[in-house]
């Protein structure tokens, strides 16, 4: 196996006496002749800011050229006044021109925290040109993430993608969204001749108020920098890095029917359980569709199909009147129509899949394990709602609200779920690809199961053993 490095040393003083430069710090790899060499870095090279230069102080590359100024060089006794060429392939090396004269010379590599070009932000070390990560350290390749972590993995804030497709009957502002205070990377799309427009908190608009329209171009509105463009495609965007000072209220200006406002930001995670409340509160539903604020059912009340499943739409032939389907219970009148229902499931038994890894694994791969009794269930042809009301949550992804829906694929999915009874659910979010539906869904297979207390340590359990 490979030897070990011994700690870092400490830092070195900072190349330059101005401006910016670098500072190296070094460890040595410690090993017996048998063993490898370390892996990773010897050297580590940073950034250091000093106060800015004075004016007319005499940048570093030159300085380097000039050391050369009076020296006999190239093997001949003539000497040249040297000052940077910046023409040169390798930015790193010192390639001076002698002035006055059509010829530049390479003397090496420039020292390390010389500028690679002029007015950039690339500084060379050992004669290569290294950028400085947003940890500071040179060549890194270290990068702030969308939630503007350094090096962090999108994981402290979440993602929030819509298309708002209502449209009115009449032209004018229509509310899209609200954008809440700490939003970064927030970009709006939309192809049509309406307009996005742009309201602060005091109902100011940033742009395209008032029903004027505003140029393309660069405004400044909650703290940062929002771009504007607008195309004759005709196509228009709004981007802002971020991250907003205050809530910015997002709107589309109606000329004709509205195509789509594509939207998408990034959230502090703890800014959005209020965020969703709001937009909730506004009747802007985020997660499609919202569930209605109703009672539960009385118990007796049983499950009317909306359409008849496909897998019994079969009729038996030449029957008049009232026509069987093809199980048990369900009875219609007439072709389509559903007039009487039997609390008897129509759909066949589960297979069983119990099993404690089964468990586990639902457990540590799902986005939601919440304990939620069933208010009421809606047969679709492709899938199947189930309102819930959460009880009890285990682990939560996002926010979960009191009332949810679940979806589960099938008409007859499985697991079951029966009205009015409480269950351990595990579900995933399921986002469509084009934004539209953001969803709690219980996969075919997935867990499903009554709620009691053993099942509540048996999942406590579960959540304590989820590899991290
Ligand atoms: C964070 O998200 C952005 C945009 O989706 C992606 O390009 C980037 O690779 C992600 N970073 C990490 C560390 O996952
Ligand atoms: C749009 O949202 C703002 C701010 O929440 C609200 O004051 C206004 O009444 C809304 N307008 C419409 C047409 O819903």
């Amino acid at each position: 196996g490979p030897g070990e490095w011994t700690l870092w040393g400490s830092w070195s003083r900072c190349s330059s006496s101005c401006g910016r430069g670098v500072s190296v710090r070094r460890r040595h790899c410690v090993r017996l002749p048998e063993e490898e060499l370390c892996w990773g870095d010897s050297h580590e090279y940073r950034v250091c800011q000093l106060p800015d230069c004075p004016p007319g102080a005499i940048p570093f590359r030159d300085l380097q050229c000039s050391l050369y100024n009076g020296h006999p060089v190239l093997g001949t006794q003539k000497t040249y006044q040297w000052v940077p060429f910046h023409g040169a392939p390798n930015l790193c090396d010192l390639n001076c021109l002698a002035e006055g004269h059509a010829f530049y010379h390479s003397f090496g590599r420039v020292l390390d925290g010389t500028p690679c070009t002029p007015g950039t932000q690339g500084l060379c070390v050992a004669g290569r040109c290294l950028s400085a990560g947003c940890d500071g350290l040179l060549g890194s390749g270290t990068l702030e993430d969308r939630c503007g972590l350094c090096g962090g993995a999108n994981d402290s804030c979440l993602f929030v993608q819509r298309v708002f497709r209502d449209a009115g009957a009449f032209a004018g502002y229509w509310n899209v969204t609200l954008i809440p205070e700490g939003a970064r990377h927030i970009r709006v799309t939309q192809r049509s001749h309406n307009h996005l427009a742009l309201v602060t908190r005091d109902g100011h608009y940033v742009l395209n108020g008032d029903g004027v329209l505003s140029l393309p171009g660069t405004y400044e509105a909650a703290g940062t920098r929002v771009v504007y463009t607008r195309s004759a495609g005709p196509e228009e965007t709004l981007q802002a890095t971020g991250p907003t000072s205050q809530e910015l209220l997002l709107q589309v200006l109606l000329r004709e029917p509205n195509p789509g406002v594509h939207f998408e930001f990034w959230l502090p995670r703890e800014r959005y359980g209020s965020f969703q409340a709001q937009v909730h509160a506004l009747g802007w539903p985020l997660r499609q569709p919202q569930p209605r604020e109703v009672e539960p059912q009385p118990a007796e009340t049983t499950v009317v199909p909306e359409a008849i499943p496909a897998r019994v739409a079969s009729l038996a032939p030449g029957e008049a009147g009232t026509v069987v389907l093809g199980f048990r219970g369900y009875q219609a009148a007439g072709k389509a129509r559903l007039t009487h229902t039997s609390p008897l499931d129509p759909c066949g038994p589960c297979p069983d899949s119990r099993g404690r890894a089964h468990r586990l694994l639902h457990y540590c791969g799902s986005d939601f394990v919440f304990q939620a009794r069933v208010l009421g269930r809606h047969r679709l042809a492709q899938e199947t709602r189930y309102e819930v009301r959460v009880l009890l949550i285990y682990k939560n992804r996002s926010p979960l609200r009191s009332r949810e829906y679940v979806w589960a694929p099938g008409h007859c999915p499985c697991p079951p779920l029966a009205p009015h009874r409480e269950y351990l659910l595990a579900t995933r979010r399921h986002v469509s690809p084009d934004g539209t539906q953001d969803r709690l869904l219980l996969p075919q297979a997935g867990y499903a199961r009554l709620w009691s207390p053993a099942e509540d340590s048996r999942v406590r359990l579960a959540a304590r053993r989820c590899p991290v």
